[in-house]
Protein backbone atom coordinates (compact mmCIF):
# COMPACT_ATOMS: atom_id res chain seq x y z
CA UNK A 1 0.00 0.00 0.00
CA UNK A 2 1.25 3.69 -0.38
CA UNK A 3 1.95 5.41 2.34
CA UNK A 4 -0.05 8.37 2.49
CA UNK A 5 1.56 10.14 5.06
CA UNK A 6 4.54 10.36 2.47
CA UNK A 7 4.06 14.38 1.29
CA UNK A 8 2.76 16.20 -1.93
CA UNK A 9 4.42 19.39 -2.90
CA UNK A 10 2.20 22.03 -5.25
CA UNK A 11 4.85 23.38 -6.79
CA UNK A 12 2.69 26.29 -7.38
CA UNK A 13 2.71 27.19 -3.13
CA UNK A 14 6.48 28.16 -3.76
CA UNK A 15 5.53 31.00 -5.20
CA UNK A 16 2.39 31.60 -3.30
CA UNK A 17 1.31 33.65 -0.58
CA UNK A 18 3.05 33.09 3.41
CA UNK A 19 0.57 29.85 4.25
CA UNK A 20 1.72 28.16 1.30
CA UNK A 21 5.05 29.02 1.19
CA UNK A 22 4.91 27.33 4.48
CA UNK A 23 2.84 24.48 3.66
CA UNK A 24 5.55 23.74 0.90
CA UNK A 25 8.70 23.65 2.75
CA UNK A 26 7.10 21.73 5.39
CA UNK A 27 5.90 19.20 2.87
CA UNK A 28 9.46 19.38 1.74
CA UNK A 29 11.15 19.38 5.41
CA UNK A 30 8.98 15.82 5.97
CA UNK A 31 9.50 14.56 2.36
CA UNK A 32 13.04 14.74 2.13
CA UNK A 33 14.14 14.34 5.99
CA UNK A 34 12.49 11.30 6.89
CA UNK A 35 11.21 9.48 3.59
CA UNK A 36 13.92 10.73 1.32
CA UNK A 37 11.26 11.83 -1.19
CA UNK A 38 8.21 13.96 -2.62
CA UNK A 39 5.04 13.92 -4.49
CA UNK A 40 4.80 17.06 -6.97
CA UNK A 41 1.89 18.31 -8.18
CA UNK A 42 1.67 21.37 -10.85
CA UNK A 43 5.27 19.84 -12.06
CA UNK A 44 4.94 21.56 -15.13
CA UNK A 45 5.65 18.12 -17.01
CA UNK A 46 4.21 17.88 -19.89
CA UNK A 47 2.69 14.01 -20.94
CA UNK A 48 5.08 11.80 -21.78
CA UNK A 49 3.08 9.06 -23.78
CA UNK A 50 4.71 10.05 -27.01
CA UNK A 51 8.17 9.65 -25.36
CA UNK A 52 7.21 6.66 -24.55
CA UNK A 53 5.78 5.47 -27.62
CA UNK A 54 9.23 6.43 -29.23
CA UNK A 55 11.38 4.57 -26.47
CA UNK A 56 9.05 1.30 -26.93
CA UNK A 57 9.81 1.52 -31.01
CA UNK A 58 13.25 1.62 -30.17
CA UNK A 59 13.62 -1.25 -27.43
CA UNK A 60 11.46 -3.17 -30.42
CA UNK A 61 14.19 -3.43 -33.00
CA UNK A 62 16.76 -6.22 -33.55
CA UNK A 63 19.55 -6.63 -30.78
CA UNK A 64 22.12 -6.28 -33.70
CA UNK A 65 20.75 -2.80 -34.24
CA UNK A 66 20.46 -2.10 -30.67
CA UNK A 67 24.25 -3.14 -30.36
CA UNK A 68 25.19 -0.10 -32.57
CA UNK A 69 24.50 2.25 -29.82
CA UNK A 70 26.00 0.17 -26.79
CA UNK A 71 28.77 3.29 -25.86
CA UNK A 72 30.70 1.49 -23.15
CA UNK A 73 33.30 3.71 -24.42
CA UNK A 74 31.18 6.43 -22.67
CA UNK A 75 30.52 4.02 -19.82
CA UNK A 76 26.92 3.88 -21.06
CA UNK A 77 26.18 7.90 -19.98
CA UNK A 78 25.48 8.21 -23.55
CA UNK A 79 22.74 5.81 -26.43
CA UNK A 80 21.39 2.66 -25.17
CA UNK A 81 22.93 0.18 -22.04
CA UNK A 82 21.90 -3.71 -22.80
CA UNK A 83 20.05 -5.56 -20.41
CA UNK A 84 22.08 -7.04 -17.11
CA UNK A 85 25.19 -4.39 -17.49
CA UNK A 86 24.34 -1.74 -14.29
CA UNK A 87 23.95 -3.45 -11.07
CA UNK A 88 23.28 -2.12 -7.43
CA UNK A 89 26.59 -1.86 -4.95
CA UNK A 90 24.81 -3.99 -2.96
CA UNK A 91 23.13 -6.42 -5.03
CA UNK A 92 25.89 -9.10 -4.72
CA UNK A 93 26.87 -9.16 -8.43
CA UNK A 94 23.10 -9.45 -9.92
CA UNK A 95 22.15 -6.92 -12.32
CA UNK A 96 19.21 -5.35 -12.87
CA UNK A 97 16.73 -6.75 -15.43
CA UNK A 98 16.60 -3.58 -17.99
CA UNK A 99 17.83 -2.34 -21.03
CA UNK A 100 18.46 2.08 -21.11
CA UNK A 101 18.73 5.11 -23.14
CA UNK A 102 20.89 7.47 -21.77
CA UNK A 103 21.02 11.81 -22.89
CA UNK A 104 21.64 15.05 -21.73
CA UNK A 105 18.86 17.40 -22.13
CA UNK A 106 20.78 20.51 -20.42
CA UNK A 107 23.43 22.13 -22.37
CA UNK A 108 26.78 21.04 -21.24
CA UNK A 109 29.90 22.95 -19.96
CA UNK A 110 32.65 23.18 -22.49
CA UNK A 111 35.29 22.89 -19.62
CA UNK A 112 34.09 19.49 -18.29
CA UNK A 113 33.25 18.12 -21.82
CA UNK A 114 37.35 18.30 -21.72
CA UNK A 115 37.69 16.96 -18.08
CA UNK A 116 35.16 14.63 -18.00
CA UNK A 117 34.21 13.44 -21.72
CA UNK A 118 32.68 10.27 -21.07
CA UNK A 119 29.98 11.73 -18.93
CA UNK A 120 29.66 14.78 -21.19
CA UNK A 121 29.53 13.48 -24.53
CA UNK A 122 27.46 14.51 -27.53
CA UNK A 123 24.07 13.30 -27.42
CA UNK A 124 23.42 10.36 -30.22
CA UNK A 125 20.12 9.35 -31.20
CA UNK A 126 18.22 6.24 -32.94
CA UNK A 127 18.75 6.77 -36.39
CA UNK A 128 15.52 6.87 -38.59
CA UNK A 129 13.45 8.55 -35.89
CA UNK A 130 13.06 12.39 -36.06
CA UNK A 131 10.90 12.79 -33.32
CA UNK A 132 12.84 10.73 -30.50
CA UNK A 133 15.39 13.35 -29.58
CA UNK A 134 12.47 16.36 -29.53
CA UNK A 135 10.32 14.56 -27.11
CA UNK A 136 13.04 13.29 -25.08
CA UNK A 137 15.11 16.49 -24.26
CA UNK A 138 11.55 18.53 -24.17
CA UNK A 139 10.74 16.06 -21.27
CA UNK A 140 13.84 16.04 -19.91
CA UNK A 141 14.45 20.02 -19.31
CA UNK A 142 10.60 20.23 -17.87
CA UNK A 143 12.12 17.97 -15.49
CA UNK A 144 15.07 19.60 -14.69
CA UNK A 145 12.82 22.68 -14.28
CA UNK A 146 10.84 20.87 -11.95
CA UNK A 147 14.04 20.07 -10.23
CA UNK A 148 15.09 23.32 -9.93
CA UNK A 149 12.27 24.71 -7.92
CA UNK A 150 12.27 21.72 -5.45
CA UNK A 151 15.96 22.64 -4.90
CA UNK A 152 14.87 26.26 -4.47
CA UNK A 153 12.40 24.72 -1.79
CA UNK A 154 14.70 22.69 -0.14
CA UNK A 155 17.28 25.26 0.56
CA UNK A 156 14.65 27.83 1.96
CA UNK A 157 13.23 24.74 4.17
CA UNK A 158 16.54 24.26 5.79
CA UNK A 159 16.93 28.30 6.51
CA UNK A 160 19.72 28.33 3.64
CA UNK A 161 19.88 30.82 0.65
CA UNK A 162 17.67 29.91 -1.73
CA UNK A 163 20.21 29.24 -4.64
CA UNK A 164 22.33 27.16 -2.16
CA UNK A 165 21.38 24.02 -4.39
CA UNK A 166 20.83 25.13 -7.44
CA UNK A 167 24.08 27.39 -8.24
CA UNK A 168 26.27 24.76 -7.68
CA UNK A 169 24.52 22.39 -10.05
CA UNK A 170 24.68 24.60 -13.03
CA UNK A 171 26.47 22.82 -15.98
CA UNK A 172 26.69 20.18 -14.21
CA UNK A 173 26.28 16.34 -16.25
CA UNK A 174 22.83 16.23 -15.76
CA UNK A 175 21.17 12.79 -17.14
CA UNK A 176 17.90 11.97 -18.54
CA UNK A 177 17.56 8.34 -18.69
CA UNK A 178 14.76 5.76 -19.91
CA UNK A 179 14.48 2.53 -19.01
CA UNK A 180 12.98 -0.44 -20.11
CA UNK A 181 12.23 -3.46 -17.22
CA UNK A 182 12.34 -6.67 -19.27
CA UNK A 183 9.50 -9.35 -19.27
CA UNK A 184 10.47 -12.37 -16.81
CA UNK A 185 10.27 -15.79 -17.77
CA UNK A 186 7.94 -17.90 -15.31
CA UNK A 187 10.79 -19.36 -13.81
CA UNK A 188 11.89 -16.04 -12.99
CA UNK A 189 8.38 -15.16 -11.45
CA UNK A 190 7.54 -17.99 -10.10
CA UNK A 191 11.33 -17.18 -7.95
CA UNK A 192 10.72 -14.63 -5.39
CA UNK A 193 13.87 -12.83 -5.24
CA UNK A 194 13.85 -11.84 -8.91
CA UNK A 195 13.45 -7.52 -8.57
CA UNK A 196 13.47 -5.40 -11.79
CA UNK A 197 16.27 -2.81 -9.81
CA UNK A 198 17.74 -4.30 -7.09
CA UNK A 199 17.90 -1.64 -3.60
CA UNK A 200 20.05 1.46 -4.28
CA UNK A 201 20.63 5.03 -3.41
CA UNK A 202 20.83 7.32 -6.29
CA UNK A 203 24.68 9.09 -6.27
CA UNK A 204 23.52 12.56 -7.98
CA UNK A 205 21.50 15.90 -6.20
CA UNK A 206 17.51 14.91 -6.72
CA UNK A 207 16.04 12.43 -8.96
CA UNK A 208 12.80 13.16 -10.90
CA UNK A 209 10.62 10.37 -11.64
CA UNK A 210 7.54 11.17 -14.31
CA UNK A 211 5.96 7.83 -14.02
CA UNK A 212 5.82 5.02 -16.33
CA UNK A 213 3.57 2.62 -17.61
CA UNK A 214 2.95 -1.44 -18.49
CA UNK A 215 3.14 -2.98 -21.83
CA UNK A 216 1.22 -6.76 -21.96
CA UNK A 217 3.11 -9.37 -23.68
CA UNK A 218 2.25 -8.18 -26.86
CA UNK A 219 3.77 -5.21 -26.83
CA UNK A 220 0.43 -3.22 -26.11
CA UNK A 221 -0.15 -0.59 -23.13
CA UNK A 222 -1.43 -2.25 -20.31
CA UNK A 223 -2.41 -2.20 -17.02
CA UNK A 224 -0.67 -3.50 -14.14
CA UNK A 225 -1.21 -7.11 -14.60
CA UNK A 226 -1.06 -7.52 -10.76
CA UNK A 227 -0.16 -5.53 -7.90
CA UNK A 228 3.59 -7.13 -7.40
CA UNK A 229 5.58 -4.29 -9.22
CA UNK A 230 5.87 -1.16 -8.48
CA UNK A 231 8.89 1.14 -6.64
CA UNK A 232 9.17 0.94 -2.86
CA UNK A 233 11.56 3.05 -0.87
CA UNK A 234 13.07 2.53 2.96
CA UNK A 235 12.05 5.47 5.09
CA UNK A 236 14.58 6.62 7.43
CA UNK A 237 15.64 4.51 10.54
CA UNK A 238 14.19 4.93 13.84
CA UNK A 239 14.29 3.51 17.27
CA UNK A 240 11.26 2.04 16.31
CA UNK A 241 11.97 0.84 13.08
CA UNK A 242 15.95 0.15 12.93
CA UNK A 243 16.15 -1.09 9.51
CA UNK A 244 13.39 2.14 8.61
CA UNK A 245 10.46 0.43 6.77
CA UNK A 246 9.37 -0.29 3.05
CA UNK A 247 6.99 1.66 1.56
CA UNK A 248 5.34 1.82 -1.36
CA UNK A 249 6.16 5.06 -3.30
CA UNK A 250 3.34 5.22 -5.45
CA UNK A 251 2.59 8.84 -6.75
CA UNK A 252 -1.10 9.84 -6.70
CA UNK A 253 -2.32 10.62 -10.30
CA UNK A 254 -0.97 13.75 -12.00
CA UNK A 255 2.05 13.70 -10.01
CA UNK A 256 5.89 13.05 -10.30
CA UNK A 257 8.14 11.76 -7.81
CA UNK A 258 11.24 13.51 -6.61
CA UNK A 259 14.22 11.74 -4.61
CA UNK A 260 16.45 12.93 -3.13
CA UNK A 261 20.15 11.78 -3.83
CA UNK A 262 23.26 10.58 -2.01
CA UNK A 263 24.75 14.43 -3.03
CA UNK A 264 22.09 16.48 -1.06
CA UNK A 265 22.49 13.94 1.76
CA UNK A 266 25.73 14.66 1.92
CA UNK A 267 25.74 18.18 1.66
CA UNK A 268 23.17 18.22 4.08
CA UNK A 269 24.64 15.87 6.79
CA UNK A 270 22.18 13.78 6.29
CA UNK A 271 19.30 16.15 7.20
CA UNK A 272 17.73 14.83 4.03
CA UNK A 273 18.68 11.79 3.43
CA UNK A 274 18.87 9.40 -0.02
CA UNK A 275 16.30 7.00 -0.62
CA UNK A 276 16.88 2.96 -0.35
CA UNK A 277 14.95 2.08 -3.36
CA UNK A 278 13.92 -0.78 -5.17
CA UNK A 279 11.48 -1.63 -8.22
CA UNK A 280 9.59 -5.14 -7.76
CA UNK A 281 9.04 -6.67 -10.88
CA UNK A 282 5.12 -8.56 -11.26
CA UNK A 283 4.28 -11.84 -10.28
CA UNK A 284 3.12 -12.19 -13.85
CA UNK A 285 5.60 -13.08 -16.90
CA UNK A 286 5.82 -11.64 -19.62
CA UNK A 287 5.03 -7.96 -18.75
CA UNK A 288 7.41 -5.31 -19.31
CA UNK A 289 7.51 -1.32 -17.88
CA UNK A 290 8.70 1.67 -19.05
CA UNK A 291 9.89 4.21 -17.05
CA UNK A 292 12.27 7.40 -16.39
CA UNK A 293 14.54 9.32 -14.40
CA UNK A 294 16.03 12.72 -14.80
CA UNK A 295 18.76 12.76 -12.49
CA UNK A 296 20.15 16.68 -11.26
CA UNK A 297 23.89 16.58 -10.36
CA UNK A 298 25.88 18.92 -8.55
CA UNK A 299 28.76 20.66 -10.98
CA UNK A 300 31.64 18.28 -11.27
CA UNK A 301 34.09 20.92 -9.06
CA UNK A 302 31.43 21.03 -6.36
CA UNK A 303 32.97 19.93 -3.29
CA UNK A 304 31.32 16.87 -1.33
CA UNK A 305 31.15 17.80 1.73
CA UNK A 306 28.25 18.87 4.37
CA UNK A 307 27.91 22.75 3.91
CA UNK A 308 28.97 24.80 7.05
CA UNK A 309 25.72 24.99 9.30
CA UNK A 310 25.78 21.00 9.03
CA UNK A 311 29.50 19.77 9.82
CA UNK A 312 29.29 18.52 13.30
CA UNK A 313 32.00 16.01 14.42
CA UNK A 314 29.68 13.29 13.68
CA UNK A 315 28.54 14.79 10.51
CA UNK A 316 32.41 15.69 9.59
CA UNK A 317 33.40 11.71 9.77
CA UNK A 318 30.14 10.22 8.33
CA UNK A 319 31.02 12.23 5.47
CA UNK A 320 34.95 12.48 4.91
CA UNK A 321 36.91 12.79 3.12
CA UNK A 322 35.77 15.39 0.87
CA UNK A 323 35.78 14.68 -2.54
CA UNK A 324 34.83 16.29 -6.13
CA UNK A 325 31.70 15.75 -7.23
CA UNK A 326 33.32 14.95 -10.94
CA UNK A 327 35.53 12.11 -8.80
CA UNK A 328 32.82 10.87 -6.73
CA UNK A 329 30.95 10.10 -10.13
CA UNK A 330 33.64 8.20 -11.20
CA UNK A 331 34.40 6.03 -8.37
CA UNK A 332 30.32 5.55 -8.46
CA UNK A 333 30.09 4.57 -12.24
CA UNK A 334 33.11 2.20 -11.47
CA UNK A 335 31.17 0.29 -8.06
CA UNK A 336 28.02 0.06 -10.03
CA UNK A 337 29.70 -1.61 -13.54
CA UNK A 338 29.24 1.14 -15.84
CA UNK A 339 33.00 2.26 -16.20
CA UNK A 340 35.71 0.36 -15.96
CA UNK A 341 37.91 0.29 -13.49
CA UNK A 342 40.66 1.69 -15.29
CA UNK A 343 38.83 4.59 -14.92
CA UNK A 344 40.58 4.86 -11.12
CA UNK A 345 43.75 5.65 -12.99
CA UNK A 346 42.65 8.84 -14.18
CA UNK A 347 42.39 10.48 -10.67
CA UNK A 348 46.23 10.46 -9.15
CA UNK A 349 48.95 11.93 -11.44
CA UNK A 350 49.39 10.85 -14.63
CA UNK A 351 52.94 11.87 -15.13
CA UNK A 352 55.60 9.52 -13.41
CA UNK A 353 56.79 8.26 -16.88
CA UNK A 354 58.13 11.60 -17.68
CA UNK A 355 60.39 11.96 -14.40
CA UNK A 356 61.34 7.89 -15.08
CA UNK A 357 62.26 8.76 -19.07
CA UNK A 358 64.25 11.42 -17.34
CA UNK A 359 66.19 9.22 -15.19
CA UNK A 360 66.82 6.71 -18.18
CA UNK A 361 68.32 9.31 -20.25
CA UNK A 362 70.10 10.81 -17.54
CA UNK A 363 71.77 6.91 -17.34
CA UNK A 364 72.57 6.45 -20.31
CA UNK A 365 74.70 9.37 -20.69
FE1 LIG B 1 17.38 4.85 -8.57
Amino acid sequence: MADPAIPTIDLLDLDGDAVARARALEALRVGFGHYGLVYVKNHGVSDTSALYDRFQAFCQRPLDEKQTYNRADLWYQRGWTPPNTEKAVVAGGQPDFKECWFAAPEALDPELVVQYPEVNAENVWPKGDDQFPGLYTKTGHELHLAGLALLRGAALALELAEDTFTKPCTGGPHIFRMLRYLPLTPEQTSQKKILWGEEHTDFNLLTLLPGGRFHDPSGAVSKAPDDGSGLYLRTRPTKEHPEGQLVRGTAPAGCIVAQVGQQLEILTGGTFLATPHVITAPNTSGWSRLSAAHFVHLHSHQLLFPLPKFRTEQTIRAYSPPVLAGTYGIKTLVDIGLAPTSALDKLGYRHYDRLASIRREESAR
